[in-house]
Protein backbone atom coordinates (compact mmCIF):
# COMPACT_ATOMS: atom_id res chain seq x y z
CA UNK A 1 0.00 0.00 0.00
CA UNK A 2 2.79 2.07 0.70
CA UNK A 3 4.23 1.69 -2.93
CA UNK A 4 2.39 2.79 -6.11
CA UNK A 5 2.79 4.99 -8.91
CA UNK A 6 0.67 7.96 -7.49
CA UNK A 7 2.66 7.94 -4.10
CA UNK A 8 2.86 11.10 -3.12
CA UNK A 9 0.29 12.66 -5.82
CA UNK A 10 -2.59 13.80 -4.76
CA UNK A 11 -6.15 13.53 -6.90
CA UNK A 12 -9.50 15.59 -6.06
CA UNK A 13 -12.55 13.26 -7.43
CA UNK A 14 -15.76 14.28 -7.98
CA UNK A 15 -19.18 12.17 -7.81
CA UNK A 16 -22.84 11.31 -7.35
CA UNK A 17 -25.46 13.90 -8.10
CA UNK A 18 -26.37 16.79 -6.39
CA UNK A 19 -29.13 17.95 -4.95
CA UNK A 20 -30.93 20.96 -5.13
CA UNK A 21 -33.45 22.16 -2.20
CA UNK A 22 -36.78 23.38 -3.40
CA UNK A 23 -37.54 24.04 0.31
CA UNK A 24 -36.19 21.94 3.46
CA UNK A 25 -37.71 18.86 2.88
CA UNK A 26 -37.49 18.52 -1.04
CA UNK A 27 -34.99 18.92 -3.35
CA UNK A 28 -34.11 18.42 -7.08
CA UNK A 29 -32.23 15.40 -8.13
CA UNK A 30 -30.52 13.21 -10.86
CA UNK A 31 -30.00 9.32 -11.27
CA UNK A 32 -26.30 9.09 -10.88
CA UNK A 33 -25.34 6.25 -8.46
CA UNK A 34 -21.95 7.30 -8.23
CA UNK A 35 -20.76 3.96 -9.49
CA UNK A 36 -18.02 5.20 -11.95
CA UNK A 37 -16.66 8.17 -9.71
CA UNK A 38 -16.14 5.90 -6.81
CA UNK A 39 -14.62 3.11 -8.81
CA UNK A 40 -12.20 5.70 -10.22
CA UNK A 41 -11.23 6.96 -6.48
CA UNK A 42 -10.73 3.35 -5.18
CA UNK A 43 -8.33 2.86 -8.52
CA UNK A 44 -6.23 6.23 -7.93
CA UNK A 45 -5.98 4.81 -4.05
CA UNK A 46 -4.81 1.79 -4.67
CA UNK A 47 -2.36 3.17 -7.04
CA UNK A 48 -1.16 5.17 -4.10
CA UNK A 49 -2.47 8.42 -4.40
CA UNK A 50 -3.90 10.18 -1.75
CA UNK A 51 -7.85 11.37 -2.95
CA UNK A 52 -9.88 13.72 -1.84
CA UNK A 53 -13.39 12.14 -2.86
CA UNK A 54 -16.08 14.61 -3.26
CA UNK A 55 -19.46 13.44 -3.30
CA UNK A 56 -23.07 14.64 -3.79
CA UNK A 57 -25.97 12.06 -2.30
CA UNK A 58 -24.69 8.79 -4.18
CA UNK A 59 -26.60 5.75 -3.61
CA UNK A 60 -23.50 3.94 -3.92
CA UNK A 61 -21.43 3.66 -0.57
CA UNK A 62 -17.56 5.74 -0.70
CA UNK A 63 -14.41 3.51 -1.10
CA UNK A 64 -12.27 3.06 1.77
CA UNK A 65 -8.78 4.50 1.68
CA UNK A 66 -10.01 8.06 0.80
CA UNK A 67 -10.86 11.11 2.22
CA UNK A 68 -14.34 11.62 2.29
CA UNK A 69 -16.27 14.97 1.74
CA UNK A 70 -20.12 14.97 1.73
CA UNK A 71 -21.67 17.31 -0.31
CA UNK A 72 -25.46 18.33 -1.24
CA UNK A 73 -25.62 20.94 -3.67
CA UNK A 74 -23.42 22.17 -6.59
CA UNK A 75 -22.40 25.25 -4.79
CA UNK A 76 -21.19 22.97 -2.11
CA UNK A 77 -19.50 20.69 -4.40
CA UNK A 78 -17.37 23.57 -5.91
CA UNK A 79 -16.34 25.03 -2.48
CA UNK A 80 -15.38 21.47 -1.20
CA UNK A 81 -13.31 21.37 -4.40
CA UNK A 82 -11.93 24.32 -4.48
CA UNK A 83 -11.03 23.69 -0.68
CA UNK A 84 -9.16 20.40 -2.16
CA UNK A 85 -6.99 22.51 -3.86
CA UNK A 86 -3.82 22.24 -4.60
CA UNK A 87 -3.70 19.22 -6.33
CA UNK A 88 -1.96 17.15 -8.84
CA UNK A 89 -5.22 15.81 -10.65
CA UNK A 90 -8.77 16.40 -11.07
CA UNK A 91 -11.65 14.33 -12.55
CA UNK A 92 -14.57 15.61 -12.11
CA UNK A 93 -17.04 12.40 -12.41
CA UNK A 94 -19.66 14.21 -10.76
CA UNK A 95 -23.50 14.63 -12.18
CA UNK A 96 -23.82 18.03 -11.47
CA UNK A 97 -27.19 20.05 -11.86
CA UNK A 98 -27.27 22.30 -14.28
CA UNK A 99 -30.01 24.48 -12.54
CA UNK A 100 -30.38 25.42 -9.00
CA UNK A 101 -34.13 26.52 -7.61
CA UNK A 102 -33.24 30.37 -7.32
CA UNK A 103 -36.72 30.67 -5.35
CA UNK A 104 -36.32 28.09 -3.02
CA UNK A 105 -38.41 28.37 0.23
CA UNK A 106 -37.08 28.78 3.62
CA UNK A 107 -40.12 26.57 5.35
CA UNK A 108 -42.15 23.99 3.69
CA UNK A 109 -44.18 24.86 0.94
CA UNK A 110 -47.90 24.43 1.31
CA UNK A 111 -50.89 24.22 -0.72
CA UNK A 112 -52.85 27.05 0.22
CA UNK A 113 -56.34 25.88 -0.89
CA UNK A 114 -56.94 28.25 -4.54
CA UNK A 115 -55.66 25.08 -6.38
CA UNK A 116 -52.74 27.13 -8.11
CA UNK A 117 -49.57 24.95 -8.30
CA UNK A 118 -46.32 27.25 -7.07
CA UNK A 119 -43.99 28.18 -9.95
CA UNK A 120 -40.37 27.10 -9.24
CA UNK A 121 -37.54 29.74 -10.85
CA UNK A 122 -34.29 28.48 -11.52
CA UNK A 123 -30.67 29.70 -12.04
CA UNK A 124 -27.42 28.13 -13.77
CA UNK A 125 -25.02 26.74 -10.98
CA UNK A 126 -21.17 26.90 -11.59
CA UNK A 127 -19.93 24.09 -13.96
CA UNK A 128 -17.32 23.08 -11.61
CA UNK A 129 -15.12 21.15 -14.17
CA UNK A 130 -14.93 24.80 -16.27
CA UNK A 131 -13.65 26.57 -13.22
CA UNK A 132 -11.07 24.48 -12.30
CA UNK A 133 -9.70 23.98 -15.59
CA UNK A 134 -10.03 27.71 -16.13
CA UNK A 135 -7.67 28.37 -12.86
CA UNK A 136 -5.24 31.02 -13.64
CA UNK A 137 -2.81 30.03 -10.60
CA UNK A 138 -2.79 26.48 -9.11
CA UNK A 139 -4.45 24.82 -11.73
CA UNK A 140 -4.09 20.94 -11.36
CA UNK A 141 -1.37 19.50 -14.09
CA UNK A 142 -4.15 16.88 -15.16
CA UNK A 143 -7.97 17.87 -15.13
CA UNK A 144 -10.18 15.36 -16.27
CA UNK A 145 -13.90 15.69 -17.27
CA UNK A 146 -16.81 13.21 -18.63
CA UNK A 147 -19.11 14.23 -21.10
CA UNK A 148 -22.53 11.98 -20.93
CA UNK A 149 -23.96 12.00 -24.91
CA UNK A 150 -26.90 10.19 -26.72
CA UNK A 151 -25.18 10.29 -30.37
CA UNK A 152 -22.50 11.70 -31.98
CA UNK A 153 -20.52 10.96 -29.15
CA UNK A 154 -16.61 11.85 -30.03
CA UNK A 155 -17.46 15.01 -31.97
CA UNK A 156 -19.31 16.45 -28.68
CA UNK A 157 -16.84 15.51 -26.42
CA UNK A 158 -14.33 17.43 -28.10
CA UNK A 159 -16.23 20.72 -28.53
CA UNK A 160 -16.99 19.56 -24.52
CA UNK A 161 -12.99 19.57 -23.94
CA UNK A 162 -12.29 22.82 -26.41
CA UNK A 163 -15.26 24.54 -24.06
CA UNK A 164 -14.04 23.87 -20.72
CA UNK A 165 -10.47 23.69 -21.31
CA UNK A 166 -9.71 20.71 -19.38
CA UNK A 167 -7.38 18.18 -20.15
CA UNK A 168 -8.69 15.11 -20.93
CA UNK A 169 -12.27 14.03 -21.57
CA UNK A 170 -13.90 10.83 -20.80
CA UNK A 171 -16.60 10.34 -23.37
CA UNK A 172 -19.33 7.84 -23.15
CA UNK A 173 -22.82 7.31 -25.00
CA UNK A 174 -25.96 6.75 -22.21
CA UNK A 175 -28.43 6.44 -25.17
CA UNK A 176 -31.09 3.75 -23.32
CA UNK A 177 -30.15 0.90 -25.61
CA UNK A 178 -26.43 0.82 -24.48
CA UNK A 179 -27.94 -0.27 -20.22
CA UNK A 180 -24.54 2.02 -19.23
CA UNK A 181 -26.87 4.44 -17.18
CA UNK A 182 -27.44 2.79 -13.44
CA UNK A 183 -25.35 -0.42 -15.19
CA UNK A 184 -22.40 -2.30 -14.31
CA UNK A 185 -20.35 -1.63 -17.76
CA UNK A 186 -19.21 1.43 -19.74
CA UNK A 187 -17.93 1.66 -23.12
CA UNK A 188 -15.73 4.85 -23.30
CA UNK A 189 -13.65 7.05 -25.94
CA UNK A 190 -10.78 9.13 -24.01
CA UNK A 191 -10.18 12.29 -25.44
CA UNK A 192 -7.04 14.35 -25.11
CA UNK A 193 -5.10 16.75 -27.32
CA UNK A 194 -3.44 14.06 -29.26
CA UNK A 195 -6.52 12.69 -30.60
CA UNK A 196 -9.56 9.89 -28.95
CA UNK A 197 -9.26 5.86 -28.47
CA UNK A 198 -12.43 3.88 -27.91
CA UNK A 199 -11.81 1.50 -25.12
CA UNK A 200 -13.90 -1.79 -25.53
CA UNK A 201 -17.04 -2.64 -23.06
CA UNK A 202 -15.53 -2.95 -19.99
CA UNK A 203 -17.15 -3.08 -16.28
CA UNK A 204 -16.88 0.39 -14.45
CA UNK A 205 -13.87 -1.00 -12.07
CA UNK A 206 -12.19 -1.82 -15.40
CA UNK A 207 -12.36 1.55 -16.59
CA UNK A 208 -11.57 3.11 -13.54
CA UNK A 209 -8.21 0.72 -13.44
CA UNK A 210 -7.38 2.11 -17.18
CA UNK A 211 -8.03 5.23 -16.67
CA UNK A 212 -6.31 5.37 -12.77
CA UNK A 213 -3.09 3.83 -14.76
CA UNK A 214 -3.39 6.56 -17.63
CA UNK A 215 -2.93 9.81 -14.70
CA UNK A 216 -0.13 8.02 -13.41
CA UNK A 217 1.51 8.01 -16.76
CA UNK A 218 0.68 11.56 -16.84
CA UNK A 219 1.97 12.57 -14.37
CA UNK A 220 5.14 10.49 -13.68
O1 LIG B 1 -21.59 20.15 -19.58
P1 LIG B 1 -21.73 18.77 -19.07
O2 LIG B 1 -22.59 18.69 -17.83
O3 LIG B 1 -22.10 17.75 -20.07
O4 LIG B 1 -20.24 18.39 -18.63
C1 LIG B 1 -19.96 17.23 -17.95
C2 LIG B 1 -18.68 17.38 -17.18
O5 LIG B 1 -18.64 18.64 -16.50
C3 LIG B 1 -18.52 16.34 -16.09
O6 LIG B 1 -17.14 16.09 -15.92
C4 LIG B 1 -19.13 17.03 -14.89
O7 LIG B 1 -18.66 16.50 -13.67
C5 LIG B 1 -18.67 18.46 -15.09
N1 LIG B 1 -19.58 19.48 -14.55
C6 LIG B 1 -19.21 20.23 -13.43
N2 LIG B 1 -20.04 21.21 -12.97
C7 LIG B 1 -21.22 21.46 -13.57
C8 LIG B 1 -21.61 20.71 -14.71
C9 LIG B 1 -20.78 19.73 -15.17
O8 LIG B 1 -18.14 19.98 -12.87
N3 LIG B 1 -22.01 22.41 -13.09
Amino acid sequence: LAGGPLRGRRVVVTSGPTHEPIDPVRYIANRSSGAQGTSIARALAGLGAEVVFVTGPATVPPPAGVEVVRVETAREMLEAVQAALPADAAVFAAAVADWRVANAAGQKMKKDGTGLAPALEFAENPDILATVAGMSEGRPRLVVGFAAETHDVEAHARAKRDRKACDWIVANDVSPATGIMGGAENEVTLITAEGAETWPRLSKDEVAGRLAQRIAEALA
